[in-house]
């Protein structure tokens, strides 16, 4: 334990800023601080950027993030020559604008991919590359080595077909891999008691057991492909407190408290879920039934005997 005599230490100081994730954490940290570069694989709203800000905020180094689409050329990734300036001085080094790539290898920083499968396969090659050389030659710059911190992280969502390519087995190769999936219930109620700007009051705490319950409801329906993440329970809530407020509502127990939170789910989840192509139903409609049916748990788990 030469080379990073504190990891334990920087386990412990990044554990303080997340809810739960020790396993995730401490693989994530394990690879990224064996030198490797890691693909994570999960749905969104599962804490990949939160640990990842965590991690490269501990160490002291920039997160750079790059959106991976059909757009995503090698030239963007790696930089290009400011063609003004070309005319001007003709090409060099000195007018080279770095794209991500090369500004991560420079500042030893994280490259992060996000949803790397949906870029073209010569952006994938040119990263591997890098990845595999640790440097990167450019034409009329020279060649560019990477600071010793430098890695690639990409992310991908494993529900997401449209637009992807498939990964070759040799990109698959080169890349560690973790799947990460959604916390459980009681991690998920403490995310959003920490996003939500959550308070003691007896119409908050209802709010976040429901915000949570019908938001985790939706990755289960039957007419869904994709849910919300917990990013639509935080927002349930912070929309509810509103709406109760406008409504004059404190109190869960009354009739008005339901409709309330009909809105905010409209409001906070619609957007947020993925119909089935074959499904014959509406976003609201679903959201009309998972709201019902919490509703109906609710009376029957609170029913005596
Ligand atoms: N374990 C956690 N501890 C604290 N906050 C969390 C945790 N997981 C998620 N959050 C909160 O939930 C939101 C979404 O998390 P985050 O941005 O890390 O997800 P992500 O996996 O990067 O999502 P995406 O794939 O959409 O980029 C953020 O507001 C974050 O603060
Ligand atoms: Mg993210």
């Amino acid at each position: 334990m030469t080379e990073e005599p504190d990891l334990v230490g920087v386990r412990a100081r990044i554990a303080r800023q997340l809810v739960g994730r020790e396993r995730e954490l401490e693989l994530v940290l394990s690879a990224v601080a064996a030198g490797r570069d890691i693909v994570l694989e999960g749905p969104p709203g599962t804490s990949k950027t939160t640990m990842l800000k965590a991690i490269t905020a501990e160490w002291g180094i920039p997160l750079l993030f790059v959106e991976g689409n059909a757009d995503l050329t090698p030239a963007r990734l790696v930089g290009h020559h400011n063609p003004a300036r070309v005319l001007r001085e003709d090409y060099s080094a000195d007018n080279f604008v770095a794209g991500p790539l090369v500004e991560a290898m420079r500042s030893g920083g994280f490259l992060y991919l996000e949803e790397f499968n949906r870029s073209p396969e010569d952006t994938l090659n040119t990263l591997l590359t890098a990845m595999a050389d640790r440097s990167i030659a450019i034409p009329r710059v020279g060649v560019v080595h990477a600071a010793p911190t430098f890695r690639v992280i990409a992310s991908m969502n494993p529900v997401d077909d449209a637009g992807t390519t498939r990964l070759s087995t040799s990109v698959q190769d080169r890349l560690c891999r973790l799947a990460i999936g959604y916390q459980d219930e009681a991690a998920e109620r403490e995310i959003v008691r920490l996003r939500g700007d959550v308070t003691a009051s007896v119409l908050d705490e209802r709010l976040v057991g429901d915000a949570v319950a019908v938001t985790r409801a939706t990755r289960t329906h039957v007419d869904v492909r994709q849910g919300s993440s917990v990013r639509g329970a935080i927002d349930c809530v912070l929309v509810a407190r509103r709406l109760a407020t406008l409504r004059g509502i404190d109190d869960p127990e009354c009739e008005a408290y339901r409709g309330l939170l009909l809105d905010a789910m409209i409001v906070a989840l619609s957007g947020r879920i993925h119909l089935d192509a074959a499904a014959d139903t509406t976003r609201e409609q679903v959201l009309h039934e998972i709201w019902q049916d919490h509703f109906l748990l609710l009376a029957a788990t609170a029913e005596p005997g």
